[in-house]
């Protein structure tokens, strides 16, 4: 292990292979409605999409948890859904009942979905990139990030967040050419995006297959794997010293091809993940990411304390980002968040 000089970024060191005590930390969903300026902006932009969509009000919350908390990287401010929205699906986020759309699910349904109609869409998304790293103390690292084509599918599919994702598993296996057609067009519309963001300033890109876990063997493969190995190798032809990370949630055992396959630099890993497994078949082999339970961060108090205890004795001394096994839950209390923080930079000792 290492020191860190000054103003160095030390998550893109750890994505180059080096491991860094104590670990770079930041949290998925960092911004969001458990912080009360967060709650302010969100008020004041109108709609989600709107605050997505306006790089006034996507810059300041994106800042917002790096000005509180420190954390050594940053993560655009927006949402998976924005592409199948900038593709012309209609997206809507009403009240507390997460998104809705209007559901694609035949070959038919393709034809609604228009690659170049992103383009103003994500020409805001990449203004805020480089406005929020232009904004950004200089060793914060900046996370860009889209879904991947699987996931952002089973939305798209089903036309809402489902337990299952049963619609889009439904099209895979009753027509699995034309699913294809539907994964391919996101994975081409996906790399220009991530694109996009590394050219406006991006350090690190990350792809979240939220729900990686619902698929087995060839499933898995087909729509998992192979989107994800070739989005990663049309972003190295054109960026090549951008690291990417993947969040394969849920994929179990999985990840371990997930892994070896994709090409990712690192993988995150969910909650459930046993650490032992993680240090015995991930780190080491890729760089590791995770993977707190973010329910932790509820309670706080010695169940946290131990638990970072834990992580950090069994990742820490390989290359590893700490952060959670998915996204910080708005009952968190942010004075939690501050205490994970300190005791990721100590080590946890108490
Ligand atoms: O992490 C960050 O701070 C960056 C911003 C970010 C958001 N969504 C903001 C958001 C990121 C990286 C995401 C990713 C995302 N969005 C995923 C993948 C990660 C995961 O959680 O599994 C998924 C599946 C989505 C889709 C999505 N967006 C759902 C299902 C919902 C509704 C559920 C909920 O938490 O409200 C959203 C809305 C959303 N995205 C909010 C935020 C802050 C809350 C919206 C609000 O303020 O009203």
């Amino acid at each position: 292990m290492t020191g860190t000089p000054q103003g160095e970024r030390t998550m893109l060191r750890v994505l180059e292979g080096e491991a860094i005590g104590p670990p770079p930390a930041w949290m998925m969903r960092q911004a969001g409605r458990y912080l009360p300026e967060y709650r302010a902006t969100r008020a004041e932009a109108g709609s989600f999409l709107d605050l997505c969509y306006s790089p006034d009000f996507a810059v300041e919350v994106t800042l917002q948890p790096i000005r509180r908390f420190g954390f050594d990287a940053a993560i655009l401010f927006a949402d998976i859904l924005l592409v199948p929205d900038a593709l012309g699906q209609g997206v809507r986020f009403i009240g507390g009942d997460g998104p809705r759309l209007d559901a694609v699910r035949w070959d038919a349904d393709l034809a609604r979905l228009n690659a170049a109609a992103t383009r103003p869409k994500f020409a805001r998304v990449f203004e805020t990139v480089a406005r929020v790293r232009q904004d950004l103390p200089r060793e914060t690292a900046l996370i860009g990030f889209c879904g991947a084509p699987w996931t952002v599918a089973t939305y798209m599919v089903g036309g809402q967040g489902s337990a299952d994702q049963a619609d889009a598993r439904l099209w895979a296996y009753r027509d699995a050419a034309g699913f294809q057609r539907l994964i391919d067009l996101l994975e081409d519309v996906s790399v220009d995006y991530l694109s996009g963001q590394i050219e406006a300033g991006a350090d690190v890109v990350q792809i979240f297959d939220s729900w990686a876990g619902s698929l087995p063997d060839e499933q898995f493969r087909r729509w998992v794997i192979e989107p994800t190995r070739r989005m990663v190798v049309r972003l190295k032809e054109r960026h090549p010293a951008v690291p990417i990370i993947g969040f394969p949630r849920g994929a179990g055992v999985q990840a371990r091809s997930y892994a070896a396959e994709t090409g990712v630099d690192g993988v995150s890993c969910d909650t459930a993940m046993p650490l032992e497994f993680v240090a015995r078949e991930l780190s080491g082999h890729t760089v590791v990411q995770g993977n707190l339970d973010p329910l932790l961060l509820v309670t706080g108090g010695q169940a946290l304390e131990g638990r970072v205890g834990e992580i950090l004795a069994a990742l820490s001394p390989k290359p590893f980002i700490f952060n959670l096994g998915h996204g910080i839950v708005p009952a968190t209390p942010p004075e939690n968040v501050a205490r994970l923080v300190e005791l990721v930079r100590t080590g946890a000792q108490r």
